[in-house]
């Protein structure tokens, strides 16, 4: 059964993040893992979520099964988080469900697109989520691209993204980023959320909007600005949460997949298909993480906390994304880095070449994804002044064309 089968290769980031725990140097810098870090390099377990643990072990009564749908105050909570007192909730055209993590809600979404409609295609981004492609593949979904990142000008192709998606069949599911674009940065910025939900109207095709980071961009309401714009103007639209970044739960694995459907009995019916597929596929989510964010999110002493404690986040990357160009300009480089600043959220292709990074990573300790993508939040004060002195020395001794392939 087994004997014939070849070894998967590691996971590009998963090994990085082995080598890195093994380098023995004391300035080495993790840019590579997407996890969120402080000052001090930790990713911190959220006091609000400290908190909500405490009183999750004093009240709970029961380790009985919750059903497909996962938690009903967890789904309320989340689906008003992404889209608060929008129309379609009002209308019953909401129906979502607890996932295991943003991953686990782009699966069950891939389960429904391939169950609803099996010849739909979906569309990516022309550089997205390194997961994103096999997610969708495992599920039997062909996949086609759309035109997002400039490598040249480090910035979207508005124009193209545009043009594009004026072709697509209608049928078919375009997937974008809410926010916080990973692995480039680069954002569908506010006025373009109108003319997109115009295109998805007049072509017909079924816009999903990936949020694994609603909050690390602007403000919890600004960064679902495009969710809720394409959600009042479509009949259709899927909608994947991921609690991971936002509220630092990242091994609880807890998310959402949120279905709008074109009316409340149509979206009832979808949603019966959708605990089908989640029943397929692992029964029922883990409970732990829902109840943490349940709580976070219903007792208003915690939900200011944790939205104080995702400001400080957010504050720091941009702090760290500032400080990074204004070190990488003052080294007197011939390349402007002021894209950096620009671009939310935790990643930006630095647009070195492969040799580069690797010379980063061998000689200086410096680690980063073989595309130079680097999560902003592995900088810090106190090693902010070695990484753009050693990213000079690199570019200075051997300069090299920026890459301009997906990670
Ligand atoms: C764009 C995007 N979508 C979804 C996810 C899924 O996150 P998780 O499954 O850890 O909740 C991630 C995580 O890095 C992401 O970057």
């Amino acid at each position: 059964m087994f004997s014939h089968l070849p070894a998967t290769p590691d996971d590009p980031i998963l090994g990085l993040m082995a080598q890195f725990r093994n380098d023995p140097r004391a300035s080495k810098i993790d840019l590579g893992v997407g996890v969120y870090r402080d000052e001090a390099g930790r990713t911190p377990i959220l006091d609000c979520v400290r908190e909500a643990e405490r009183l999750r072990l004093a009240e709970e009564d029961s380790k009985s099964y919750q059903g497909m749908a996962g938690d009903p105050a967890f789904t309320a909570a989340i689906e008003a988080l992404a889209l608060a007192e929008h129309p379609v909730r009002r209308d019953q055209r909401v129906f979502t469900a607890q996932t295991p993590g943003g991953t686990g809600a782009l699966r069950v979404a891939a389960e429904l697109i391939r169950h609803s409609r099996p010849d739909a295609c979906l569309w990516l981004p022309d550089v997205s989520w390194a997961n994103h492609p096999s997610v969708f593949q495992a599920a039997g979904l062909r996949l086609r691209e759309y035109p997002y990142y400039d490598p040249h000008s480090q910035s979207l192709r508005a124009d193209a993204l545009l043009a594009a998606l004026a072709q697509v069949p209608a049928g078919d599911v375009v997937l974008m980023h809410a926010c916080c674009h990973n692995p480039s940065g680069v954002e569908i910025p506010d006025r373009l959320w109108p003319e997109i939900a115009a295109l998805a109207q007049r072509r017909g095709f079924v816009p999903l909007l990936d949020m694994a980071y609603q909050g690390f961009a602007e403000d919890l309401d600004r960064d679902a600005a495009g969710v809720r714009t394409l959600a009042a103007a479509v009949p259709e639209m899927l909608l994947c949460t991921s609690c991971s970044k936002n509220f630092g739960l990242y091994r609880e694995r807890i998310g959402a997949l949120s279905l709008i459907g074109d009316g409340a009995r149509t979206t009832a019916a979808a949603g019966s298909v959708m605990l089908g597929r989640i029943r397929n596929l692992y029964s029922m989510p883990p409970a732990h993480g829902a109840a943490i964010v349940a709580r976070i999110l219903t007792r208003p002493t915690l939900t200011a906390q944790w939205r104080d404690e995702l400001a400080a986040m957010r504050e720091r990357i941009r702090r760290m994304r500032a400080l990074a160009a204004s070190r990488l300009a003052a080294t007197g480089l011939q390349r402007d880095f002021g894209f950096i600043e620009r671009q939310r959220g935790l990643f930006s292709f630095l647009g070195i070449s492969t040799a580069q990074v690797d010379r980063l990573r061998d000689e200086f300790a410096i680690y980063l994804v073989g595309s130079s993508r680097m999560n902003l939040a592995g900088l810090s004060a106190g090693n902010i002044d070695y990484f753009a002195d050693s990213l000079a020395t690199v570019l200075r001794e051997r300069p090299g064309p920026a890459p301009v392939s997906a990670p």
